[in-house]
């Protein structure tokens, strides 16, 4: 029997009308003999698995996988038709891998791989630095010693499977909940430890998509995402080798969807990356949470795919939450309805609504950005709600600083310099800053890198625009010490800022 390959909902019908037609025109004995040889899909049919309906829009939805479940049928057979990309739970970390220094052991992630690649899934590695789970003899080491083990772990694993994952996590959760690097070992060896890594990683296999990876950066405002932020722009701008960022998803043990979490993917790929939502579990499979955070990505053309981590509850690290989309008994909970509903409304296709990175621009005002003000010299940034000036606290000089109003006195934290280029230059190399497109982005300092997001179109109408975003700079309040973001531009008074002699 010939199967059809599987209809994409969008496909004209109008195109597979002649043939229709001309069966309707021939015997009726041979149609119905054709009806019954060959199923014609409906164009518009839904897939009816997760990994079929991500396929549609050219996305994938993975699970992780335990190598000691594998010889559970009930289990494999969810997995194997649910799913069509395999994250190993356990068996690709550093202490699986390489359990005594220079021994490598691939016994259970081969495993992995081969029932996976046989039922024709892909692979996500996971993971190849990372605090956690370090075998008992890199736990002991320190300093060049240690490095050298990171990069000689690196080198050992991704030889052994060169050219055949599709991605790999090649740094996992650096960063603390505020914003700074978590102390690890790794990170005693030194700042550079992150990029060392994923150079290494670079050169060892050029073909795999390396990612960093890490939980509770799902919140765009919140100060761990806005680290690890800086950190991948930081990496974009110096051509530190990075494909990808894994936003684990765990919206359980307390955590839940954000209403900003489309926001948090779009700035990322802003940067030029891909994003995917590696490690997805909800508590109590919260139908809304899954339809919103499936949603979210569809909704962002660099949202490569989804990875739930787990088959079913029984199968979660965190059963107690119920988080999957599959019960014990392996009978699909409501959840499951509401992320295939939503993987098959993206349809074919990166979703219309987000093929831009960037949101839409406001257009509640439609300005003219003005022949260059007073360029050639430094001039003070004066809000007209406030009469207080754009200002870095304190005078710092570190990247991701965000700037706020004070009172005007000249001084060189509050001189601004608009070029040929619409940066605003601060310090001679520094350049204001947009650390997102979205509403509510932080205005910041960063060093001068040429991008969109430093851009700033100063309007005749009064407004500066990013050009990036096409939203206004913004404050909450007249304060000393307000902040500064972008926001839709609304044509009001806390929008207004003008470039004055100083
Ligand atoms: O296999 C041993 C078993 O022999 C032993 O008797 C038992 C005693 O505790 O431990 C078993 O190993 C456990 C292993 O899971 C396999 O079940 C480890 O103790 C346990 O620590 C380990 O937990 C894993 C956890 O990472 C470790 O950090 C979870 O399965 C795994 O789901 C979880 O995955 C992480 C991601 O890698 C990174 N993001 C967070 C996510 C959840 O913590």
């Amino acid at each position: 029997m010939t199967a059809r390959p599987p209809a994409h909902r969008g496909e004209d019908r109008a195109t597979r009308r002649p043939l229709r037609t001309a069966l309707l025109i021939g015997a009726t004995t041979a149609v119905a003999a054709l009806t019954a040889m060959f199923v014609i899909p409906d164009a518009n049919a839904a897939a009816s698995t997760l990994g079929a309906a991500a396929a549609q829009s050219g996305r994938y939805f993975g699970t992780a996988i335990a190598a000691g479940k594998l010889g559970d049928s009930a289990y494999t057979t969810i997995a194997a038709r649910e799913f069509n990309m395999v994250t190993p739970e356990n068996e690709m970390k550093i202490d699986a891998t390489e359990p005594q220094r220079g021994q490598f052991s691939f016994g259970n992630a081969d495993q992995i791989y081969n029932w996976a690649t046989q039922r024709g899934m892909k692979v996500r590695g996971h993971t190849l630095a990372w605090h956690s789970q370090q075998p008992g003899w890199m736990q002991s080491l320190s300093g060049s010693t240690l490095r050298q083990a990171m990069i000689d772990h690196i080198n050992g694993v991704m030889a052994h499977y060169k050219g055949k994952l599709a991605y790999w996590d090649v740094v996992n959760e650096a960063f603390n909940e505020d914003g700074s690097r978590r102390q690890s070992n790794l990170q005693g060896t030194g700042n550079d430890w992150i990029e060392v890594a994923f150079r290494t990683a670079r050169a060892a296999d050029p073909s795999v998509k390396l990612c960093y990876n890490d939980y509770n950066i799902e919140n765009w405002s919140y100060a761990k995402t806005q680290g690890v932020y800086n950190m991948i722009r930081d990496f974009k701008s110096r051509g530190v080798p990075i494909d990808c960022v894994g936003l684990q998803t765990h919206f359980t043990g307390g955590s839940s969807l954000p209403g900003n979490f489309q926001t948090t993917l779009s700035s990322f790929a802003a940067l030029g990356v891909d994003v995917a939502l590696t490690e997805v579990d909800v508590t109590n499979a919260s139908t809304s949470q899954y339809a919103g955070l499936t949603q979210a990505c569809m909704n962002v053309s660099r949202c490569v795919g989804i990875t739930v981590w787990g088959v079913r509850d029984s199968d979660s690290w965190r059963s107690s939450e119920s988080p999957l989309l599959f019960n014990g008994s392996g009978q699909a909970k409501a959840a499951y309805s509401s992320v295939l509903n939503a993987l098959n409304a993206a349809g074919p296709g990166p979703s219309p609504s987000a093929s831009s990175s960037s949101p839409a621009p406001s257009t509640s005002s439609s300005p003219s950005a003005s022949p260059t003000p007073s360029t050639g010299g430094a001039s003070k940034i004066v809000g007209s709600q406030s009469g207080r000036c754009i200002d870095v606290p304190n005078s710092s000089h570190n990247n991701g600083t965000r700037v706020q109003l004070y009172d005007c006195h000249g001084l060189t934290n509050q001189q601004w310099t608009y070029t040929a280029s619409r940066q605003l230059q601060v310090y001679g190399s520094m350049c204001l800053d947009a650390a997102g497109s979205g509403n509510g982005s932080a205005v910041q300092i960063y060093s001068c890198n040429g991008q969109t997001n430093q851009q700033w179109n100063v309007n005749s109408n009064g407004t500066i625009t990013g050009v990036q975003s096409g939203r206004c700079i913004d404050v909450w309040s007249t304060a000393n010490g307000a902040q500064v973001q972008i926001y839709d531009c609304s044509g009001q008074a806390n929008q207004q800022f003008r470039l004055a002699a100083l």
